[in-house]
C-alpha cells in the first residue's frame, strides 16, 4: 500500500490509524509487535512516531531517542503493556543491541516496538514486522508512505 501525505499532520494521522489497528489486534503469542520505520534523514520517522504514540494514549511528546537508543512508555488497557520507541541510527550491527536487553524486549508479546532506521537490524526483527518506508515527494512537505506487513 502506498499513501501520499502532504503535511506532518497528515503523516501523524496515518500513523495513528496504523497504531489503532495494532492495539485492536491480539498480541502475537511469542514475540512483540514490531513496526519498522525506514527512510532517509529528516524524512519524518519521528513525526510518524509522534502520531503513532499519541494514538496509543501516550501523552509524552516523542523526541528522538538517538543517544539513548530506546525509551519505553507504559500503555493503558488492552493486551499490550509497553511501547518502546527505538532509534538505531548509531547502531552498526544488531549485535550491539544485545547488551541493552533488546532480545528480551522483542521477545515479550506485551510490547509494541517501533524502530527508526530499522533496516540496520532487519535480521533480528520478527517475520511479521510491519515495514513502513517514508520517502520525500516532489514538494517540500510531501512524503510517500509505503506500508507492508
Ligand atoms: N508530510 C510530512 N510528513 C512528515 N514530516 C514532514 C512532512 N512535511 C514536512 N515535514 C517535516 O519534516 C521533518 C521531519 O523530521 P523528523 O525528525 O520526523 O524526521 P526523521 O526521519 O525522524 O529524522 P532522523 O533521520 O533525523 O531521525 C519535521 O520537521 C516535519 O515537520
Ligand atoms: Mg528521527
Amino acid at each position: 500500500m502506498r499513501i501520499v501525505t502532504k503535511s506532518a499532520i497528515q503523516t501523524k494521522k496515518i500513523a495513528a490509524k496504523i497504531a489503532k489497528q495494532i492495539i485492536q489486534s491480539r498480541p502475537h503469542k511469542k514475540h512483540a509487535r514490531a513496526v519498522a520505520l525506514v527512510g532517509e534523514l529528516g524524512v519524518g520517522k519521528t513525526t510518524f512516531t509522534q502520531g503513532f504514540a499519541k494514538a496509543l494514549g501516550i501523552q509524552h511528546r516523542m523526541v528522538s531517542p538517538t543517544f539513548l537508543i530506546f525509551r519505553n512508555y507504559p500503555l493503558g488497557k488492552g493486551g499490550f503493556g509497553e511501547f518502546f520507541h527505538v532509534d538505531v541510527y548509531r547502531i552498526h550491527d544488531a549485535k550491539e543491541l544485545a547488551s541493552l536487553g533488546f532480545k528480551k524486549i522483542l521477545g515479550n508479546p506485551e510490547n509494541i516496538v517501533l524502530i527508526e532506521w530499522a533496516d540496520k537490524i532487519r535480521r533480528i526483527l520478527p517475520k511479521d514486522t510491519i515495514w513502513i518506508e517514508l520517502r520525500h515527494g516532489r514538494k517540500e512537505t510531501e512524503r510517500t508512505i509505503a506500508y507492508r506487513r
